[in-house]
């Protein structure tokens, strides 16, 4: 086995030629999971991601759009980074194949093999897909069609230069045949044999008619053709050739490159291929994930059926799409998208296992102890500790184990049944029945103790997976920044001398299913298209007034709105706008954030009858520190002053508006 303390790790490029999608971002948070996993174990991680800017459908793009192929490409991977951002991707570089350094990379690399005898000039005749950028021969095609997206393929001859792809075929099969986990999943290894078997054809890698590419440097009326310009970046990223960067001789081989199913022949022949005509170091592993489904068909850019990965956040918090991407999916398979699925998975393993585990503990950590735990002298063991202990202190090393694997959503699964465990427990021991009596004191501070520890346990181990999340919980359990309590390396059960705990905000609030969904397929039936929250539209030029589109009484009916009393009311420190309001509406407690600290200080508020919109989809804030769970209605005048909407305290909280 491997024992280097170093982990590379690289996503496919993505074409900016659209906003990217979900499925772009499972792959890329499959990776920021894996390459979290590995820093927490110690390793030096390098975690590339990055865009592949050249090819005919950008151009044909920017021109539709009238800007340079540049400027296109420019406003696409910014919004490409905020995505990330939003997403908690934590990657280490990000390149573009329009970066200089890549630029001059490529053309080392092209002109060393063309100088070698790996690259020639020929004819090129097939059959071309122009939204997915691909030649087929004959033989390829499906119905006459591109085989990939199932479009019109058109007939196409021209000068080209060509890899010899062919050359290599006995040693890409040797090499599959050395090196068992080379393609992963192990499924796919025997696709890749049979296309090498059929008859390895050379690679075209360039072109005369597209402009939007790299210069072949000693033909200039060629460009670089798309896939070696695009798995160059796997090297010139690291600074092979170029000096922009200087991590090649540490990194280099990568560890693994993650790809979807759709492109693994291109990794797992051209590639090692091109590396072999280099007498370069070839990867350790190629995984070639599944789709992620929409109603059976797979999402892509090419064919509009998109679902936005920053709308999702918005709606459900960004570690609840992260969960659902890493946890609902057999990692290797594809899997159907469904917004059922997705409330399922939040409601059951995020809402109920884990937010109420940590409710549950912290609550009666609070109600029986005053939020304090007595240290090991005032703990008794019992029955069933040795159980939860075992448990919970095995599933580090069985998570671990799956990420070694790559078995994702299995490495959640051991998480989540020490979770589990943990909650059968809180059943076992019955800590309500424990308080009833003083002698049981010490046994029920070693119940909430344990019950601690699994949390600790599950924070550690989750951060990975749910960045956000998991200080959260730390935060509770009176962790927070505390380093040697949250460290993966040597966590053991036992290992926190004593507890001082803080209720906060649930972790993930429920969500009815059967609301959540109506308001969903009203939100898509609408006339316009759902925007993210973090993008608002700009107004229309020409509008002196804002006036909204007509609606109908039952329009209007949807909306909750409820008279609310302010129990509490504080400044965030972390914002000049928000105020943070505890409210109670008649029937629970809740929390909403309010853009108002502008025009109101706290105490003016505390005690007064406000209106809320009650029906609102709860809503991450401040990078899901808190969930805004409805809306304070105000009024804003033309200077943009806020006066909140006040009743008499004579109506009383819970009284509908309408
Ligand atoms: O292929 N399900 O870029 P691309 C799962 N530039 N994953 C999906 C997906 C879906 N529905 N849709 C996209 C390219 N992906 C080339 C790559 S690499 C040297 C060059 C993910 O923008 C998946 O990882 O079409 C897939 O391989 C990749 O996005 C394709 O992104
Ligand atoms: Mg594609």
């Amino acid at each position: 086995m491997q024992t280097k303390n170093t982990f590379y790790i690289t996503t496919p490029i993505y074409y900016p030629s659209d906003r990217l999608h979900i499925g772009h971002s499972y792959t890329t948070v499959a990776c920021d999971a894996l390459a979290r996993f590995a820093r927490m174990q110690g390793k030096e991680v390098m975690f590339l991601t990055g865009t592949d800017e050249h090819g005919q459908k950008i151009q044909d793009k920017a021109a539709a759009k009238g800007v340079p192929p540049q400027a296109y490409v420019d406003e696409i991977v910014a919004g490409i980074k905020e995505l990330w951002k939003l997403l908690d991707i934590s990657y280490d570089r990000f390149i573009r194949t329009t970066d200089a350094c890549h630029i001059e990379s490529c053309q080392k690399i092209f002109t060393r093999l063309y100088e070698q005898g790996d690259i020639y000039k020929g004819v090129y005749k097939g059959h071309y897909c122009k939204p997915c950028e691909s030649f087929w021969t004959d033989s390829q095609l499906k119905d006459g069609k591109c085989p990939d997206c199932g479009r019109e393929v058109y007939e196409a001859e021209e000068e080209a230069y060509f890899f010899k792809t062919g050359k290599y075929a006995d040693r890409l099969l040797r090499l599959y045949e050395d090196n068992p986990a080379f393609i992963q999943p192990e499924s796919r290894k025997n696709e890749m044999i049979a296309f090498i078997r059929q008859g390895l054809q050379d690679t075209c890698v360039s072109r005369t008619t597209v402009p939007w590419g790299i210069p072949v440097p000693f033909d200039q009326k060629h460009t670089m053709y798309v896939w070696v310009d695009a798995l160059s970046n796997y090297i010139s990223a690291l600074g092979y050739s170029n000096s922009a960067y200087n991590d090649y001789g540490k990194f280099w081989p990568a560890d693994l490159h993650m790809v979807g199913k759709e492109i693994l022949r291109f990794h797992t022949i051209l590639w090692p291929a091109m590396l072999m005509a280099l007498d370069l170091p070839l990867p350790h592993q190629v995984f070639g994930h599944g789709w992620l489904l929409l109603e059976g068909g797979k999402m892509s850019k090419s064919k509009g059926n998109v679902v936005d990965p920053v709308v999702l956040c918005g709606r459900y918090g960004v570690d609840a799409i992260r969960y659902f991407l890493l946890r609902e999916i057999p990692f290797g398979n594809d899997g159907v998208f469904t917004n059922e699925a997705l409330i399922a998975r939040i409601n059951a393993d995020l809402a109920n296992d884990l937010g109420n585990l940590l409710s549950r503990t912290v609550s009666m950590v609070e109600k029986y102890f005053g939020g304090s735990l007595p240290g090991s002298e005032g703990r008794a063991a019992g029955e069933f500790d040795e159980d939860l202990i075992g448990v919970v202190s095995a599933m580090p090393a069985k998570a671990a184990a799956a990420m070694e694997q790559l078995l994702i959503p299995q490495a959640l699964q051991e998480i989540f049944k020490a979770i589990q465990r943990a909650n059968k427990y809180i059943d076992e021991t019955a800590p309500w029945a424990l308080a009833k009596q003083e002698e049981n004191r010490p046994r029920l501070a070693a119940v909430l103790y344990n019950l601690c520890e699994s949390l600790r346990f599950a924070a550690v181990l989750l951060a990975p997976f749910l960045p956000g999340t998991a200080p959260r919980i730390a935060a509770q359990l009176g962790l927070a920044g505390d380093n040697a309590a949250l460290g993966y390396e040597g966590l053991a059960f036992g290992g926190v001398s004593r507890y001082t705990v803080q209720k906060g905000e649930p972790l993930f609030p429920r969500i009815d299913p059967e609301k959540e969904l109506e308001a969903l397929a009203s939100a898509a039936a609408g006339p316009a298209p759902e925007k993210a929250p973090e993008a608002p539209a700009p107004a229309p030029e020409a509008a002196p007034q804002e006036h909204l589109a007509e609606i109908t009484i039952d329009d209007f009916a949807k909306c909750e709105i409820r008279v609310a009393r302010v129990l509490e009311c504080e400044k965030l420190p972390e914002s000049k706008k928000l105020l943070k309001f505890r409210l109670f509406d008649g029937e629970r407690e809740r929390t909403i954030l309010s853009g108002i600290a502008k025009w109101y200080s706290p105490e003016q508020l505390v005690g007064k009858h406000v209106c809320i919109v009650a029906n609102l989809a709860p809503r991450p804030m401040m990078k899901g520190k808190y969930v805004s769970e409805g809306m304070i209605l105000s009024a804003e005048d033309d200077e943009g002053n806020v006066t909140v909407v006040e009743l008499p305290q004579g109506v009383k909280p819970g009284s509908l508006l309408g």
